[in-house]
């Protein structure tokens, strides 16, 4: 069935220097945890170094934007051919990216395409807007994110879907784990219309949003959330491997 996955979005946080030391405070612990796939996706500027540092453990790395041009005369920007040398995930359509870089779901399927095309794998972040949220759009508001991402893709298991609520990032608020569960089932309706049922069956969905050591068995418990998008918490070592122990023990014994 579908393996657990846990990735640590790090955000605009950490220099080179402190992204070194954040690895080696988790890695020795986060390395023995089986069971769970796990993913640091610390700035740009870290991946070599952390790429470096990750050789020969079995924690992956992913970035957390990329452009959807090969390259070419676009200043500033990195593309999904560079990232392929160094990473194996990328982390496509995050809220932050959507609501203060403008991203739309054309650009995020744009993006998928070519991280696709160079063997990177997405980690496709879905959700809703609080007021959408309060007006009970959720639904429509992550079909409509989900279809417009995935237009055009013929079915592929490279890809991980995030569901993380923008009300919940950040905020010390996380959503209820039956909310959670609940939209994530949508989320694999709309997988299995798309492309077909054992797709949807077979990717893996997370959850994301304020998630801690201390609220992550609230969601991994639920057979439809495979594992979690951790931002804040995954900035504090021993949090984050707290996260990751816990998921490896619940969907351990779920087995
Ligand atoms: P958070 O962020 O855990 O800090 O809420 C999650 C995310 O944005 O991926």
């Amino acid at each position: 069935m579908r393996s657990p996955f846990v990735a640590g979005n790090w955000k605009m946080n950490t220099t080179a220097t402190e992204a070194e030391r954040l690895v080696l405070e988790m890695l020795d612990k986060l390395d023995k945890i089986e069971g769970v796939e796990k993913v640091l996706c610390p700035p740009f500027v870290s991946l070599v170094a952390v790429s470096m540092m990750l050789q020969g453990s079995s924690i992956k790395l992913g970035a957390q934007n990329m452009y959807f041009e090969a390259k070419g005369a676009y200043t500033g920007e990195i593309s999904s051919l560079m990232l392929s040398e160094l990473c194996e995930f990328v982390i496509l359509g995050h809220s932050e990216r959507r609501w203060y870089f403008g991203e739309t779901d054309e650009i995020v399927n744009r993006k998928v395409k070519a991280a696709l095309a160079n063997k990177l794998k997405p980690i496709l972040c879905v959700g809703e807007r609080l007021e959408e949220n309060e007006a009970g759009r959720t639904e429509e508001v992550v079909s409509r994110q989900l279809r417009g991402a995935l237009d055009g893709i013929e079915p592929v298991r490279d890809l991980v879907i995030a569901y993380e609520p923008v009300w919940a990032i950040g905020t010390g608020k996380a959503a209820s784990g039956k909310q959670a569960a609940a939209t994530i089932q949508f989320i694999r309706a709309v997988v299995a219309k798309l492309w077909s049922k054992s797709m949807a069956q077979d990717l893996r969905i997370l959850y994301g949003g304020s998630v801690t050591g201390a609220n992550i068995a609230e969601f991994i418990s639920y057979l439809e959330i495979d594992g979690a998008l951790v931002g804040g918490a995954s900035l504090k070592a021993e949090e984050f491997v707290s996260i990751v122990e816990k998921t490896a023990e619940i969907k351990g014994r779920k087995k």
